[in-house]
């Protein structure tokens, strides 16, 4: 059984935790932004592949007490690296993070780790220099109360790069920012979908994945494919397995505007990716079926109608950070209260970083959440009258997903 740690923004543990419990593993530990659980070798291509709302996956290599750089030394030299590298490997130390410990010079337990690292694998392979041309690997560094954490990345490039967004304009939302925001709101496939300010068309392009239930991973690779644990028909069967878990019989009204006809085109683009890496995950399963592409117009948000009685909005307006200044920002949110009244019977989520956001819409959120997008303290606001009885205890299962074939 391997020990796994899975990364995700702070205030996304919960989602998260839920999210590798419906993968069927067993939970064994959080801390702000990461989730800790134990699984099986598929654990560590699956955990990469499914995980909708994690920013990274490690393997966990050692947890020992170390009070002093001789110890950290040996805890790290005692890991059996030559199992994991190839002779070209180029390790990188990239992360330290220490609370509360002795050992607390980032720069310094770096050395000392990187230090460790090549002796163990030099003394191995009976070499005094390893020649660095293949495959960079990261390791990651923790020392919480003087317990050390050797974390090995399994995920290469962070985990919200799917793969599908070639153009995220000027300010997009991380691809597992806006899944936590539709499991947050605990939205359903049967629920009519709709972002007024979709810019590269995240949150829409997340909603489709999530509701045919294609895993996000499919479009892209990860750093376990460089390592000698990585074994590629084991990965070849989670794939087609997961393949044969997308929902092809399902109608979705997932849609997406914006006033900025750009935006638009880069949205659709970024739709025609992901679905074509769905369909190419299809094709390794001799399916031709096409997925159903959300679909994305130009409109200033203040102009539209409810569609559809019922649905969900959701979205991420501008903060006045990256795009406009506050003031404008401000005077957005006073004009987005029409929302309300030309959506009645809708629920609504809206993530920023703007303080003034409520007091300027008018309306109090039923639920409010910290929910950290990248590196702005943002908060997630929801409005929806489910939500103060049953997110308390929200469902283990992130969809309702009675009909899979799981
Ligand atoms: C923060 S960005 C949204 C980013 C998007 N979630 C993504 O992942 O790419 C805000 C978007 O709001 C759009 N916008 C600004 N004013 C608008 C308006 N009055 N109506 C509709 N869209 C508007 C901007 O063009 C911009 O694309």
């Amino acid at each position: 059984m391997n020990t796994l740690v899975a990364l995700c923004a702070i205030g996304a543990e919960k989602i998260l935790g839920n999210e590798i419990k419906y993968l069927g593993y067993k939970l064994c530990g959080n801390a702000p932004g990461r989730v800790s659980f134990l699984g099986d070798d598929d654990a560590l291509y699956r955990a990469n592949l499914c995980l909708r709302t994690s920013d990274r996956v490690y393997l966990l290599l050692a947890k020992y007490q170390a009070d002093n750089f001789d110890a950290l030394f040996d805890g790290v030299y005692n890991i059996q690296w030559q199992d994991f590298y190839k002779k070209d490997v180029k390790v990188t130390v990239d992360k330290v993070r220490t609370y509360k410990s002795k050992l607390n010079s980032e720069h310094s337990i770096q050395g000392m780790v990187q230090k460790a690292i090549y002796k163990k694998l030099g003394d191995k392979w009976h070499m005094t220099t390893l020649p660095e041309s293949g495959d960079e690997s990261d390791v990651r560094i923790y020392i919480d109360n003087n317990e050390v954490l050797v974390l090995l990345d399994l995920s290469g490039l962070p985990l919200h790069k799917r793969g599908y967004r070639t153009d995220g304009g000027i300010a997009p939302l991380r691809e597992t920012t806006a899944s936590a925001m539709l499991q947050m709101m605990m939205w359903r496939r049967k629920i009519p979908l709709h972002d007024p300010f979709c810019g590269s068309g995240t949150i829409a392009i997340e909603a489709a994945l999530y509701a045919h239930n294609i895993a996000p991973g499919f479009g892209r690779r990860f750093a376990l494919e460089n390592l000698c644990i990585y074994n590629k028909e084991r990965a070849t069967k989670i794939r087609r397995k997961e393949a044969e878990n997308i929902r092809t019989d399902v109608e979705c009204r997932i849609t997406g505007s914006d006033i900025d006809s750009a935006a638009v085109e880069r949205a659709k683009l970024n739709a025609e990716h992901a679905c074509v890496a769905a369909g190419r995950a299809l094709q390794e399963i001799g399916s031709d079926v096409r997925i159903e592409r959300p679909d994305f117009v130009q409109a200033d948000f203040a102009e539209l109608e409810a569609p559809y009685e019922s649905g969900l909005i959701l979205c991420n307006p501008p903060y006045g950070e990256r795009i406009g200044d506050a003031e404008e920002a401000e005077k957005l949110y006073k004009k987005m209260g029409c929302l309300f009244k030309n959506f009645p019977a809708w629920e609504m989520g809206v993530i920023t970083s703007h303080e003034k956001f409520q007091e300027s819409i008018g309306k109090h959120a039923v639920m409010l959440k910290d929910l950290k997008a990248g590196n702005l303290e943002t908060k997630f606001y929801m409005y929806s009258d489910k939500l103060g009885t049953k997110h308390q205890n929200s469902s283990k299962k992130p969809d309702d997903r009675k009909t899979t074939k799981r």
